[in-house]
């Protein structure tokens, strides 16, 4: 069954998204929608999208479209979402789900009411290097008795409504929430977390460091440090796993090193991921593969609502945490 696809923005991320969906034999990109009409008419040319749409909601109310990706900047993404869903549109949305947890939960009942599918975009799950790392733990290989995560940006302004956090939702929401979300994934439910933050460059929080105790089997103890403005250099992302006489190192992502053993020379695994399309290695064209199946075959997605409303969650728990100067907040 081949799924008709309406886009909705014309950026980076949907340009991304437009790739892994014309690699699909299953999808028809019927529409695309964007509320600069000279980059919308570009962008629709260049990847062959029959009708423009200037306003949003003349996407949504188009019987042709079957799914909705919604491709804006984070202030307008829960606002679409429930739009498209009430038109009867299956929905996948870019991070973050929604700016606050008001919308989160608004969202949220929408998708129980309507029964159709919306996933959100984690695609750090589908990071191959993360993918190794979680069946390192999942398979009891490596213990996660501590986990060191470090994740910046370069700068927060481009594109420029980055550095706006009336628009981004702010630096938690746009950036650290994958982190938020990858350590969920990797290591189960958080029972505490405690955060400070500060105003160090941009007139908003742009520089944290995070501790997270975690309800699972080791009972991991997690740090996470994320800044937005550290210059474009390497490494952007790396996440640690220390667990008994052995460590799980990521670069990026495209290498992971396993080492184990006591001895003064350990057991090195080494695991790269050089070799892959962009598209394939940041994850966008497995999600976006799963997505289109889900619609498809009625199957549950991938990333869930659930797994979204968790993720705005931790990132108001880190709010509650620093507004307080680090107190140490509870996530039920
Ligand atoms: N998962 C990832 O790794 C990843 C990477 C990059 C961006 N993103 C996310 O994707 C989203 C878009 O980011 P981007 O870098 O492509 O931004 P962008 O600024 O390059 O593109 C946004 C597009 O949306 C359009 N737009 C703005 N307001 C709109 C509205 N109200 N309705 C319809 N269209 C509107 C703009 O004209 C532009 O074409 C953001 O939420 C961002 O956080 C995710």
């Amino acid at each position: 069954m081949v799924v008709k696809v309406g886009i909705v923005g014309s950026g980076w991320a949907a340009s991304m998204h437009a790739r892994c969906l014309l690699e699909n034999v299953n999808v028809e990109l019927v529409a695309l929608a964007d509320v600069s009409k000279s980059e919308g008419m570009a962008f629709a040319k260049r990847y062959g999208i029959p009708k423009f749409y200037e306003d949003t909601g003349k996407l949504f109310e188009d019987p042709d479209v079957e799914a909705v990706y919604i491709m804006s900047p984070p202030k307008f993404h829960a606002s679409q979402a429930i739009a498209a869903l009430q038109h009867g549109k299956h929905v996948f949305s870019e991070k973050p789900p929604a700016i606050s947890l008001k919308e989160m939960e608004k969202l949220a009942e929408v998708v129980e009411k309507t029964g159709l599918i919306y996933q959100i975009g984690f695609n750090r799950r589908f990071w191959p290097v993360y993918k190794k790392l979680k069946s390192l733990v999942e398979t009891g290989k490596l213990k996660s008795y501590v986990v060191d995560i470090k994740m910046v940006r370069g700068e927060m302004e481009r594109p420029p409504w980055t550095k706006l956090s009336e628009v981004s939702g702010g630096f938690l929401y746009d950036s650290m929430i994958h982190i938020l979300d990858l350590s969920k994934w990797i290591l189960g439910k958080p029972e505490t977390i405690r955060c400070v933050a500060r105003k160090n460059v941009y007139p908003h929080f742009d520089g944290f460091v995070a501790l997270i105790e975690f309800l699972n089997e080791e009972k991991t103890i997690e740090s996470i440090t994320s800044v937005g403005h550290a210059s474009w250099v390497y490494p952007f992302e790396r996440v640690e796993v220390y667990g008994d006489h052995s460590s799980a190192i990521t670069e990026e992502n495209f290498k992971l090193t396993f080492s184990h053993g006591k001895g003064d020379i350990p057991n090195v695994e080494v695991y790269q991921f050089t070799k892959l399309p962009e598209h394939v290695a940041w994850g966008f064209k497995e999600e976006d593969d799963l997505f289109i199946e889900a619609v498809a075959k009625g199957l549950k997605p991938a990333v869930t609502v659930i797994d979204a409303y968790d993720s705005v969650k931790l990132v108001e728990s880190c709010y509650q945490s620093l507004e307080h100067s680090g107190r140490v907040v509870t996530f039920a």
